[in-house]
């Protein structure tokens, strides 16, 4: 299973985004079946590390994202992935327009799989402050552990495949 988490630059959102998931793929055990990458629907940062903010707030949450490096969404991500997770409604269209129309159930909100009923939408940061960030982190965070749940619930494990074979 591949999840792809894509904002505008990629060098803010998504990239938190693919930390913080990274480290709850860990804590989850999940790492032999869970790739996770990050990508911006621009070109404007391809191969920079991310924003020094985002590098910042992530680490005092004991995130690293020093080894991360911006790229733009191509069209074969919508067949390596298996969820295209969009920070917000301009990427979510993006997207939208790029994808073949067979994998365009593969997209979604990363905020459809929070809990948090204030925001629909992971907020762009880049010309904000350091509470931004921290909101960011902390939407980021809650749609994580959502998209998480949702992944483990849906995952085929050897039990479901007998379950889907039986039938
Ligand atoms: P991101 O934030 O989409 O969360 O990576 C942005 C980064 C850079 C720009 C815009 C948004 N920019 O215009 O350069």
């Amino acid at each position: 299973m591949n999840v792809l988490f894509v904002c505008l630059g990629n060098i803010c959102r998504s990239p938190t985004a693919e930390g913080v998931f990274r480290k709850l793929v860990l804590e989850s055990g999940l790492s032999g079946e869970l790739g996770v990458d990050s990508a911006g629907t621009n070109g404007f940062h391809i191969g920079q590390a991310p924003d020094p903010r985002s590098i910042a707030h992530a680490a005092q949450r004991s995130i690293d994202l020093t080894t991360l490096r911006g790229r733009q969404v191509v069209p074969a991500d919508f067949e390596r992935f298996d969820y295209v997770i969009a920070m917000d409604n301009d990427n979510l269209r993006q997207l939208k327009a790029l994808c073949p129309q067979q994998f365009s159930g593969k997209i979604s909100l990363l905020l459809a799989y929070g809990d948090n009923t204030q925001y629909r939408e992971v907020p762009d940061p880049y010309h904000g402050e350091a509470a931004d960030f921290e909101v960011v982190l902390d939407l980021i965070v809650s749609g994580c552990r959502g998209l998480m749940s949702h992944i483990a619930a849906h995952r085929q494990t050897p039990a479901n495949t007998n379950l889907m074979q039986q039938q």
